[in-house]
């Protein structure tokens, strides 16, 4: 299964025309909860032909601050009404001192953070009263580390029970940045719950510096990572194409889908597929 995130911007296209066929499409929660009028027609419109994957944005579960729980019966109501198959979000920050900062920041590597955000996690899940997918995310610079990115990672999943989004595009990207391997980062990290995949492009701004941009097309060392990634799966993980900006036409982003589920159909069953 591979699918599209749902974006206003090509909407109107994508509803009245047969261009893109995903085979499920995703949100975030916070654009569309409390929505109503002409773009809750077009959801609607969505959600009888798609099922719903959803990612979100400003639950900030790496926050000192509060869960704000009035926000998370929102978005509990929210993927009850809509039937959503996934609820994911960042392993990263937007709020402090109840003031959102409009972006993802990364978390300390510390045990101080591994036990205050699993702790959060599993109250977002018993609240919600279902599993969450957490993300890694691209970050620029890591913030005063005491262990490595992969050690953090896997802590936080064995201790919160949570499921992981894995985004093959951010491994790429913090790779690059921070001059890892990432095909080993794949090899040490615990893939055992991954329930949802992103796959992106972005944009190189200096021989050392990749943006995760998501506005551009996924480029070949993604892919290649993507297919290794897949071989370890050895599991049909849903794949979501994240395209929010400088969007092309549709029928780049249904190529661009067409290929990756191609990758997945080969790496699992790569018998099959080599004597086709
Ligand atoms: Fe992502």
């Amino acid at each position: 299964m591979v699918g599209i995130g749902f974006r206003k911007d090509f909407a109107e296209d994508f509803l009245s025309s047969n261009t893109l066929s995903p085979s499920f499409i995703e949100v975030a929660p916070e654009n569309w909860m409390g929505v109503g009028g002409f773009w809750k027609k077009e959801l609607q419109k969505a959600l009888e032909k798609y099922p719903l994957y959803t990612h979100g944005l400003s639950l900030s579960i790496g926050s000192p601050d509060p869960i704000d729980l009035q926000f998370l019966k929102q978005v509990k109501s929210f993927l009850k009404e809509n039937n959503a198959q996934i609820y994911s979000e960042h392993l990263s920050y937007s709020k402090c001192d109840n003031a959102h900062l409009y972006d993802l920041l990364p978390i300390p590597f510390t045990q101080e953070a591994v036990q205050h955000v699993a702790q959060r996690i599993q109250q977002v899940q018993d609240f919600l009263e279902r599993k969450i997918a957490i993300e890694i995310v691209s970050y620029y610079t890591p913030l005063a580390p005491e262990m490595s990115e992969l050690y953090f990672v896997n802590a936080i999943l064995s201790e919160a029970k949570c499921d992981l989004l894995l985004d093959v595009n951010n491994i790429y990207v913090n790779s690059f940045n921070h001059q890892y391997n990432p095909y080993e980062f794949i090899d040490g990290l615990n893939l055992k719950n991954t329930a949802y995949i992103h796959m992106a492009g972005h944009r190189k701004v200096s021989d050392d510096l990749i943006i995760d941009t998501h506005g551009e097309a996924i480029i070949d060392p993604v892919y290649d990572l993507f297919a290794y990634t897949m071989k370890k799966l050895k599991k049909d993980v849903p794949v979501l194409l994240e395209r929010d900006f400088n969007i092309p036409e549709l029928s780049e982003l249904q190529n661009e889908m067409n290929l990756l589920q191609k990758i997945k159909n080969e790496a699992l069953n790569p018998v099959r597929y080599a004597f086709a």
